[in-house]
């Protein structure tokens, strides 16, 4: 890291102070070489992202960008960040980070990731990576071109139980897996909608459950089972009144033969059925609320699967991240497997909207829901 004088482990660098609203002045500040400089666009979830960067002792809150001019200020007080910004491509042209977490609405993923990665920055976005193959594509080229680590927040993908279930289906212990299902029954209330509009747009969201609350399980499931090669889906409203879909239902079959079926909804709320149960030649794995159990085929009973204590996914995640760039090794969820996600819920879409099934990969650019309201009155049509 660039240093302009200290010892090995302290120097001093030039930091932009733009705490008093209008003034652009610089003050020098003591900081430590070991720490990866860190800033952190779009305030909601990024928040919490700021919190643990501000109390890791491995990296440093350097600035903080949000749209909104007040919240950015607010969080750099009180979390001792040294700037803060009401457009990133300041914070991103101070030149005084090595990484940024971006956690904005999804249509802003692709755009900011690309700038950051080009102006030299490591990137940490939250999932999904962006809303389209296109944006996905230019993002794996650009993390490839510039060299720079592009790591998805799927931070589910810590879970001890979803690492054990990578674990059993990887080495084997379930034989040939079969068929499998998973149901991501949640709440959203309309107020949850309201606070956040983007939410409930094509737009700007993507999509709605599947490109939101279920991408952690589409995710996970590709990581699991590998390439899905055909999707039949169905989406629709149950009881939100919005643009993009409140429940998502899908058949997919992977390319390894196994088949899953998939629903994942924010209008329907408590089930006892397990949320993801894997049939192999050999045994069945069963993931519910109470963890992870396990029943050979010849077995009379289910065995407990003993996981280790669960910790902060966020912060481990953070870790990750942070040991990617030092280590200079893969990001642990690199933007291919984001990709891959999005290709499902894309498909699924796809699917939905055409009322056949659909193969896969998808080609870049296919039309993935019928035009919506705005986008018919902008052509006439509407
Ligand atoms: N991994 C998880 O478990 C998890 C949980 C929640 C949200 N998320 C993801 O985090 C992202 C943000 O979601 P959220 O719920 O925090 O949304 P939010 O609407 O609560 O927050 C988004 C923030 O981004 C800011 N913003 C908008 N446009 C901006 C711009 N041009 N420049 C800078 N800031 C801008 C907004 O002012 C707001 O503070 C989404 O991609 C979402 O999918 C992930």
């Amino acid at each position: 890291m660039a240093c302009i004088s200290g010892s090995a482990d302290t120097g001093w660098r030039a930091v932009g102070n733009h705490f008093s609203a209008g003034r652009r002045g610089w003050r020098w500040k003591a900081f430590d070489l070991d720490k990866l400089r860190i800033g952190i666009i779009g305030l909601g979830r990024g928040r919490d992202h700021a919190r643990r960067v501000a109390e890791s002792p491995r990296c440093e809150l350097i600035g903080i960008a949000d749209i909104v001019e007040e919240a950015a200020q607010k969080a750099a007080e009180e979390l001792k960040a040294q700037a803060y910004y009401k457009d990133y491509r300041k914070l991103i042209r101070a030149g005084n980070l090595d990484a940024v977490i971006i956690s904005t609405p999804n249509h802003l993923h692709a755009p900011m990731s690309l700038a950051c990665m080009k102006a030299g920055l490591h990137v940490l976005v939250e999932k999904p990576m962006c809303n389209t193959l296109r944006e996905a594509d230019e993002m794996v080229r650009t993390a490839k071109r510039t060299k720079r680590k592009l790591l998805v927040g799927y931070n589910y993908r810590w879970r001890p139980a979803f690492q054990k279930t990578k674990e059993i289906i990887s080495t084997g212990q379930l034989g040939r897996l079969l068929y499998a299902n998973c149901v991501v029954k949640t709440w959203r209330a309309k107020s949850y909608y309201e606070r956040a509009a983007w939410r409930t747009k094509w737009a700007t969201q993507g999509g709605g459950v599947l490109m939101n609350q279920a991408t952690h399980h589409l995710d996970s499931l590709s990581w699991w089972m590998g390439e899905a090669k055909m999707v039949i889906g169905f989406c629709e409203n149950l009881y939100h009144d919005m643009e993009v879909e409140d429940t998502g239902s899908a058949f997919i079959k992977f390319k390894s033969g196994a088949t899953l079926n998939f629903m994942a909804s924010t209008a329907v709320e408590g089930s006892l059925a397990p949320a993801f149960e894997f049939n192999g030649t050999d045994a069945t794995l069963s993931f519910g609320p109470t963890g992870l159990v396990l029943k050979a085929k010849d077995a009379k009973e289910w065995t407990k699967v003993e996981l280790p204590e669960g910790g902060d996914t966020t912060g481990i995640q953070l870790d990750a991240f942070l040991d990617c760039i030092l280590n200079d090794s893969p990001s642990p969820v690199p933007p291919e497997d984001g990709r891959r996600a999005l290709e499902l819920s894309l498909a699924i879409y796809r699917s939905s909207f055409l009322g056949r099934p659909v193969t896969l990969p998808l080609r870049r650019g296919q039309r993935i829901h019928p035009p919506t309201r705005t986008a018919k009155r902008r052509s006439g049509r509407g």
